[in-house]
């Protein structure tokens, strides 16, 4: 599988667009949506990650993989710079960057204390999976900033991916309108992005047909078709200034 820059192209030139380097006040409003939009397209480009080095993380003929944080957080540096044009590190407003680096740490993190896992030999299947991968490194990003970022579905595997009232609704109208980009609001003190995820032929092994049968990890099947929405990748972030939450 390739890295995703294609499907990262439109929601990262969405979210760069506002970037305006003359515009001295950016509000926080306008931080915290650019914050939700880029994390998720991180997200899509560590998910990729995994999965592109998905067979050799599950080859039991290997010990040390070199999937270390660092080298992750290389190919998911560089899957955004490809995309959107600037390097991480050059992302302004400094809000916005800060919260960036702070889910790549986050990545760092959850790929750092699966060490043990990806590099056990003699073990095919390690559940070392984007899903996984991804469910960790939210758990470390809310620790650390109060930056919810969570997968979701409406037929979700686990409770903590169960949809709130906020993604049931947009997932419904995701279901219904099967749209490209993301839809955003701020809620109840925070700017919330959901990012649709559509089922692609790798999806099928685990979230293909036939329904009900069990995957690789022994979990059944949905039954999805290529195309079908899978879910959507959730961030919550909150608004620092007090008058935004006011609306
Ligand atoms: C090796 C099996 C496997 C493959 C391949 C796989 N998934 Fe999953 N997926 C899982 C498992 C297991 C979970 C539950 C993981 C968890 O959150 O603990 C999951 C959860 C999810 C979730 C969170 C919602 C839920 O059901 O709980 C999304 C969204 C998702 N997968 C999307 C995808 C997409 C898109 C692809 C293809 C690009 C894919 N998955 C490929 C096994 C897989």
């Amino acid at each position: 599988m390739r890295l995703p820059a294609v499907v990262l192209r439109a929601g990262v030139l969405a979210a760069l667009v506002c970037m305006d380097p003359s515009e001295s006040v950016s509000s926080d409003t306008d931080n915290a949506r650019q914050s939700a939009e880029l994390i998720s397209a991180l997200l899509v480009a560590g998910r990729g990650v995994v999965a592109q080095h998905q067979a050799k993380i599950n080859d039991p003929s290997i010990g040390d993989k070199g999937f270390t944080p660092e080298y992750v957080d290389g190919l998911i540096r560089k899957a955004f710079e490809e995309s959107s044009g600037t390097p991480i590190d050059a992302v302004e407003p400094a809000e916005v960057r800060t919260n960036l680096v702070a889910f790549l740490d986050a990545s760092k993190e959850a790929i750092r204390n699966n060490q043990d896992r990806i590099n056990a030999p003699g073990i095919a299947f390690k559940g070392f999976i984007p899903a996984v991968y991804g469910r960790i490194t939210g758990n470390v990003l809310k620790g650390k900033t109060g930056i919810e970022l969570k997968q979701t579905a409406i037929l979700f595997r686990n409770a903590y991916n169960e949809p709130d009232a906020f993604e049931a609704k947009v997932l419904d109208e995701f279901q219904r309108t099967k749209p490209e980009n993301g839809h955003g609001e701020v809620e109840s003190g925070y700017y919330r992005y959901l990012r649709p995820i559509y089922i692609k032929e790798a999806c099928l092994t685990c979230h293909g047909e036939p329904k009900g049968e069990p995957d690789i990890a022994g979990r059944p099947k949905e039954g999805y078709k290529v195309g079908d929405l899978r879910g959507a990748i959730s961030v919550s972030v909150p608004i620092s200034n007090d008058q935004a939450h006011a609306n």
